[in-house]
């Protein structure tokens, strides 16, 4: 695992926009996982600005978003559709045949679960996957749980996910219960993982996550037993950690790279 400090959020969005763009510079028809929030919006508008440059080329990349809540169609401004084509596909050349969010008003939830298992597996596995962390430890919307070994799903969001996510909706009643998201098998099965982390606020979690007992409980600790991971985090979360977790395990994981 490599740990990367970045000063601040614009830094941090920089850093993880340079491995995204490095990943399609290299790999042309990569496909990437991709993740939404308030965290990976300053990775989109620097992949946008350096498109805009003709410094990248994504006509031949592949997308495959991590999550979306049920009930909300692609037009609605809070659903996780609006939210990529806003900030990301509507400013970029990725062919629209090409890109890949679960449909959270399926008729049929589990099918679209099936479907959406399906065509991870026939794109040949996720190359890159973008991952932000949620106050409960959750990546994509994998919730604490008993287990790790679910796939694509239909999960309750816990009141604490619909508490942060208020932020976004007008009032907390207004944040769908329940969302689908991609399991945590397909992504622990992608090749590489990148986790961005911005705000203090984030510090347990991470520190949790990355340091802590691997646990269902705090989905993201799984993240301890993938071979490539890299998390980039800002300066105040790592101070954070430093300061209340003053231990040398994190000094022995920062140099293990
Ligand atoms: C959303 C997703 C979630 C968010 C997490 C953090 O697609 O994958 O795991 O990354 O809820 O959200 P922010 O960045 O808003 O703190």
């Amino acid at each position: 695992m490599k740990i990367i400090s970045a000063s601040d959020y614009g830094s941090m969005s920089r850093k993880a926009a340079n491995i995204i763009s490095a990943q399609v510079i290299l790999f042309p028809d990569s496909v990437l996982g991709l993740a939404t929030g308030a965290t990976p919006s300053g990775i989109y508008r620097q992949l946008i600005d350096w498109y805009q440059k003709g410094d990248i080329d994504f006509s031949k990349t592949h997308t495959v978003n991590l999550d979306e809540y049920c009930g909300l169609p692609s037009d609605n401004r809070q659903s996780y559709h609006y939210y990529m084509h806003s900030n990301f596909f509507d400013q970029v050349n990725i062919p629209e045949e090409n890109i890949n969010i679960p449909n959270g008003i399926a008729g049929d939830i589990d099918s679209e679960c099936g479907r959406y298992d399906k065509l991870i597996a026939e794109l040949g596995g996720i190359d890159l996957q973008i991952l932000g962390i949620g106050n409960t430890g959750h990546i994509g919307f994998n919730e604490p749980d008993e287990s790790f070994d679910k796939t694509t799903h239909c999960v309750k969001l816990k009141e604490k996910t619909i508490e942060a996510n208020s932020k976004f909706f007008e009032s907390p009643d207004q944040v769908p219960k329940y969302a689908i998201t991609v399991g945590i098998k397909a992504i622990m099965q992608a090749k590489k993982l990148l986790l961005v982390a911005n705000g203090s606020e984030k510090a347990e979690i991470l520190y949790r996550s990355l340091f802590g007992p691997i646990t269902p409980s705090i989905p993201a600790s799984i993240l301890q037993l993938h071979p490539d991971v890299t998390v980039i985090a800002t300066e105040d979360v790592l101070v954070q950690i430093r300061k209340n977790k003053p231990d040398a395990i994190f000094e022995r994981v920062l140099r293990r790279d």
